[in-house]
């Protein structure tokens, strides 16, 4: 004889085999814990240790926990870091994106993480440009060697912003650049060239030589009419010289009437 309030439990228990509950377990597992899939976290004493090297992953983790201080996203495919991609980790202090392909760090990139980053690795990638402000607020020390970068104006200036960080602009190393005599490999820091200036200059030189084609054309302007009016008035001249011969005196009289009538 069985207990007439077993009968309920067995219902259940039949509904639901253990090869589903253990499925769900499996599912509620790294959402507990808050561990992104194919990464591996640590809990320290000061926050999470993400560990998501070698993972085959094309782009950073949107399920990254919150109280993450190390992110390892090193030796993956990640081609792009897109905007704001690291929001919401207020406790961020270390960045591995070494050993991935990204192409271009864009201006708002690390927005949200600058205050609390103290180390990026961006080395090992396949940048060539980034926006000038894209390390702007970032105390961090920033690893950027290996990568195919172009030495232009918007790197200067990007590198500029950092003078905590002589280290990053030192490991630089120039695959092209705007200057004609520079050398593929050529570290940054020894291309002493201004290298905003130069583009500066060249408008310079435009602007300079328009402005000088406009001061020509005036002043030939300016030449042709003068030539032009005493040309006229040695005209006008020799035609009221020939005047007096036909009405003597006439010609004198005039601006004294003129002048007594004003
Ligand atoms: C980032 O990861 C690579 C590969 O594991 C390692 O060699 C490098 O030292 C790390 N960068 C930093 C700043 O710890």
């Amino acid at each position: 004889m069985t207990p007439p309030d077993a009968l309920p439990f067995r219902l259940v228990s039949a509904s639901c085999p253990p090869t589903v509950l253990f499925l769900l377990l499996l599912l509620l597992l790294p959402a507990a814990r808050g561990c992104p899939r194919s990464c591996a976290c640590i809990r320290r004493p000061d926050g999470l240790d993400v560990s998501c090297s070698h993972a085959r992953l094309r782009a950073v983790p949107s399920d990254i926990p919150a109280d993450t201080v190390t992110l390892r996203l090193d030796h993956n495919l990640i081609s792009a870091v897109p905007d704001r991609a690291f929001r919401g980790l207020a406790r961020l202090r270390e960045l591995n994106l070494s050993h991935n392909a990204v192409e271009t760090l864009g201006e708002g990139a690390l927005r949200g993480v600058e205050a609390t980053l103290r180390t990026l690795d961006l080395s090992h990638n396949r940048i060539s440009h980034v926006h000038r402000d894209a390390f702007a607020r970032l105390h961090a020390k920033v690893h950027m060697g290996d990568n195919p970068w172009h030495c232009d104006c918007a790197l200067q200036q990007a590198l500029r912003v950092m003078a905590h960080n002589h280290e990053a602009a030192g490991r630089v190393r120039c695959h092209s650049s705007p200057l004609r005599d520079h050398r593929e490999g050529q570290p940054f820091l020894a291309m002493d060239a201004d290298l905003c200036n130069l583009a500066k200059r060249t408008t310079d030189y435009a602007m300079l030589v328009t402005m000088f084609g406009w001061f020509a054309m005036v002043v030939s302007y300016v030449v042709y009419y003068v030539r032009q009016n005493q040309e006229d008035a040695r005209r006008h001249l020799e035609y009221l010289k020939s005047l007096p011969s036909k009405a003597p005196g006439r010609a004198g009289e005039e601006p004294e009437d003129a002048s007594t009538a004003v």
